[in-house]
């Protein structure tokens, strides 16, 4: 079984503010996006590394990763390559899974945003899909209750439409693994619908695949506003201290 880690990290950070696209920014020194492949190299499952760069940046990524390399005993096992994204995270994970060579059967899909997953996630994710699982997401229970609301444009008052019961909700993360062809073929069916997800099992879920849940972990948070590089950086700081 081989597997690959596909990394999308295309977008520009918009909810982050202005600034370079948010892979590209740095925590406690180190970009990103070189923490998110650390983190995916790190499994010993794990022997090829697709990064999915902005589009017009796939050279000033490739540079990037070149100035930053991994320690030697994880080069020796994972090659990692650099392929231009799309305009939205579906796009540019298609274009990342149009990369991998054939031979590649297990997929794990990672958000650059979520660059200090420990490997203990990413093994145990890895480890479901080559048990069997075609599809499996590292998920957390939620702290806070949950409405679903009927949405108001500018701040009008919402009304709520339901409570889901929170015990059974799970706020999901990623890796994301799966089976290779199942994810393909989720993304080709869910593409030729005309159809958007913000996650790749949702596809898998509509194409009435099976989705499992294994544990997550807080540190796999996703570094989305900018409180979030708050907490990021002093994550970092705690794991050298
Ligand atoms: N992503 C991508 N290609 C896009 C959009 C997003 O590869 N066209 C990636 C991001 O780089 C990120 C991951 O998908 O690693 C999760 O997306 P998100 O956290 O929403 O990042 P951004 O889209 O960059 O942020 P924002 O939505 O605030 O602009
Ligand atoms: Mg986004």
């Amino acid at each position: 079984v081989r597997t690959a880690a596909v990394i999308p990290a295309a977008g520009r950070g918009v909810r982050l503010g202005p600034g370079a696209p948010k892979a590209l920014r740095a925590l406690n020194g180190t970009p990103m996006l070189v923490h998110a492949v650390r983190a995916m190299a790190a499994s010993r499952a794990v022997s090829l590394v697709v990064v999915v760069a902005p589009s017009d940046g796939a050279t000033e990524v490739r540079r990037l990763l070149d100035a930053h390399p991994l320690a030697e005993s994880v080069a020796e096992k994972t090659e990692v390559v650099v392929v231009p994204g799309g305009q939205t995270r579906q796009e540019s994970v298609r274009l990342g899974l149009a990369a991998l060579p054939e031979d590649v059967t297990v997929v794990l899909v990672h958000d650059a945003a979520r660059p200090l997953v420990p490997v203990d996630v990413v093994d145990a994710v890895a480890g479901a899909v080559r048990a069997g699982a075609p599809a499996v997401v590292p998920a957390l229970p939620l702290a806070d209750t949950v409405k679903q609301v009927e949405p108001r444009p500018g701040g009008e008052p919402e009304p709520v439409v339901g409570t889901p019961e929170r015990a059974r909700l799970r706020a999901v993360q990623t890796p994301q693994g799966f089976d290779r062809a199942t994810l393909v073929e989720a993304h080709e069916r869910v593409e030729l619908a005309g159809e958007g997800a913000t996650d790749d099992a949702g596809m898998v879920e509509r194409i009435g695949r099976d989705v499992v849940v294994v544990p997550g972990h807080e540190e796999a948070f996703k570094v989305t506003r900018p409180l979030d590089l708050v907490l990021a950086e002093a994550v970092l700081a705690r794991r050298r201290a």
